[in-house]
């Protein structure tokens, strides 16, 4: 999954530093995915089962210990974390006509479009409807915004759905929107649950901002350099469906007129019968486009290391520092 890394903690290592934390999680998940129509329940463990590196949980439960011991709050907004991901990942695939996802057929394609987005809608509402026991406001006002952020980033996706003429700054505000949102958000609201203060709270959330640009960063350069062995989703998948990313968008800078030529052709055929993939893949790498977009994907993890390095040295501020470092190094 993720690689080892010198002396920081492994993968490993910080799933074994939150087990017990992660295993309440993942009951909270199971208890509070089962709906009165089966469909639901069954996509829900579906998904569960299917694994996932549980990421935005193990961002809030680490943030949260940083500042003290764990709480039945942080557990239950770490499942409500990974509920909207999920949520989101459903409506996503259905978007991006998505064959796979963790390793299995994805959701969309065993239960088709109708059911997909409805499941979603769903569990949209069950994490709301978790987050709500906590009675608390700002809690809610930020999972709302959250929202509205994701969605606003899926549609500012579509809009640009085709175009080759997206710039850098075009691309990092999708980016923000879509994924480091959530990161965001993940880092504070542990920060919110352990008693933290709203200067600490901000800046966990520029901790986690700056980590989720980067993640997202990585995947966009996953797409065209994993294996869907490997990844579990798709290779080839958002330039196929229209979607520049980052590797692409600095390659294109400095791309001949026949390279531009060739992905506008990719982009106007939405399959790489004309241009093979490994073709397209070559002449982002004689651009050095993969390169220079983990260089930026550096960028801002280094950012993100910069905010953790102000907190006293604990067993979670290292956590928090490896996970910025498997981030970047991960080959899923
Ligand atoms: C996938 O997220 C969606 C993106 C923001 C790129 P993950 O790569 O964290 O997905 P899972 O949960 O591990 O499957
Ligand atoms: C992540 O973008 C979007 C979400 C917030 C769900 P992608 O479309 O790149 O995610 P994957 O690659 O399908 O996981
Ligand atoms: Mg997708
Ligand atoms: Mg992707």
């Amino acid at each position: 999954m993720f690689s080892n890394i010198g002396q920081s903690f492994t993968f490993r290592e910080i799933l074994e530093l939150l087990r017990e934390d992660l295993e309440k999680v993942e009951r909270e998940i199971s208890l509070e995915s089962v709906a009165s129509v089966d469909a639901v329940t069954s996509i829900g463990q579906y998904l569960q089962t299917g694994g996932g590196k549980r990421l935005r949980p193990i961002l809030l439960l680490l943030s949260a210990r940083l500042f003290g011991p764990t709480s039945d709050s942080a557990i239950r907004l770490a499942a409500v974390v990974e509920m909207l991901h999920t949520a989101t990942l459903i409506h996503d695939d259905v978007i991006d006509f998505a064959k796979t996802r963790r390793g299995r057929p994805s959701i969309n394609v065993v239960w088709g479009n109708h059911t997909s987005v409805l499941a979603g809608d769903w569990l949209y509402m069950q994490a709301f409807q978790v987050a709500l026991r906590e009675r608390n406001f700002h809690v809610l006002d930020v999972l709302i915004g959250l929202t509205q952020d994701m969605v606003e980033g899926e549609l500012l996706q579509l809009e640009r759905i085709g175009k080759i003429d997206i710039s850098e700054a075009d691309y990092m505000e999708l980016v923000d929107r879509k994924t480091a949102s959530l990161f965001s958000v993940c880092s504070r609201l542990g920060t919110v649950v352990a008693g933290g203060d709203e200067a600490m709270e901000n800046k966990m959330g520029e901790f986690g901002w700056n980590l989720g640009i980067a993640f997202q960063l990585v995947d966009d350069v996953l797409d065209f350099t994993s294996r869907e062995k490997i990844l579990g989703k798709p290779v080839g998948n958002d330039l196929r469906e229209g979607k520049v990313t980052l590797p692409l968008i600095y390659a294109l800078k400095t791309a001949t007129a026949d390279e531009r030529a060739m992905i506008q052709g990719v982009l106007t055929d939405g399959n790489y019968e004309q241009a093979p993939f490994t073709q397209i893949l070559q002449m982002i790498h004689r651009h050095n486009g993969v390169e220079r977009a983990l260089e930026r994907a550096q960028d801002f993890t280094q950012k993100a290391r910069a905010v953790l390095a102000s907190f006293p040295e604990s067993p979670c501020q290292r956590a928090l520092l490896a996970v910025t470092e498997l981030v970047t190094d991960r080959d899923r």
